[in-house]
């Protein structure tokens, strides 16, 4: 792990790897009882690393159960309802901070829900500090490595309650 990535300090991050695109929603799904409205989950990782496929995990794990989770590249963003309204962003197609503001970013980077960006690097200078960054790479056709790094003072606790929640140490 680099410098960087330990920006939100030892222990505040978490390595896991999974088998199959149903054990990536599972972790997805555990991972978004946590989540909270304010929250703000960025999803990096190269072209079918998983990040939509966790996503939809997160989206049922926050109570959106019945609704399905697609990719929202070309529309970039998708609506669902849960515990609170959940902004499912897809930044693949973005050239410039410019666009951001176009599709107003900001606005859904707000206190009343929970924001999922696909594609985060596009924007990465200008990312709010508190947040959770996921970051998904290819092991295998069908393993998937993903780590955790929490990151800002709003999400410590989450860090406690993963641990808890997954049985797992931090990294
Ligand atoms: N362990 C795994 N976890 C997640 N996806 C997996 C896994 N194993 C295989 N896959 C497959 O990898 C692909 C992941 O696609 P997905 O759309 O989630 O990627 P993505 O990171 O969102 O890509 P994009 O950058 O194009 O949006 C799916 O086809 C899925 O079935
Ligand atoms: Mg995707």
């Amino acid at each position: 792990m680099n410098e960087e990535s330990k920006q939100g300090g030892v222990g505040d991050g978490f390595l896991c790897s999974t088998e199959s695109p149903e054990e990536t929603v599972a972790l997805g799904r555990n991972l978004g009882k946590l989540l909270k409205a304010g929250d703000l989950v960025c999803l990096f990782g190269e072209l079918g690393a998983g990040k939509t496929c966790l996503a939809r995990g997160l989206v049922q794990g926050m109570g959106a159960v019945e609704q399905a989770v697609t990719s929202p590249s070309f529309i970039m963003v998708n609506h669902y309802r849960g515990r609170f309204p959940i902004y499912h962003i897809d930044l693949y197609r973005l050239d410039t901070v410019a666009d951001a503001e176009d599709i107003g970013l900001r606005d859904y980077l707000s206190d009343d829900g929970v924001a999922l960006l696909e594609w985060a690097s596009r924007i990465e200078s200008d990312l709010p500090q508190d947040r959770l960054d996921i970051f998904l790479s290819h092991i295998s056709d069908t393993e998937r490595e993903i780590r955790l790094v929490i990151r800002g003072k709003r999400h410590r606790d989450m860090a406690a309650e993963i641990a808890a929640a997954w049985e797992i140490d931090g990294i």
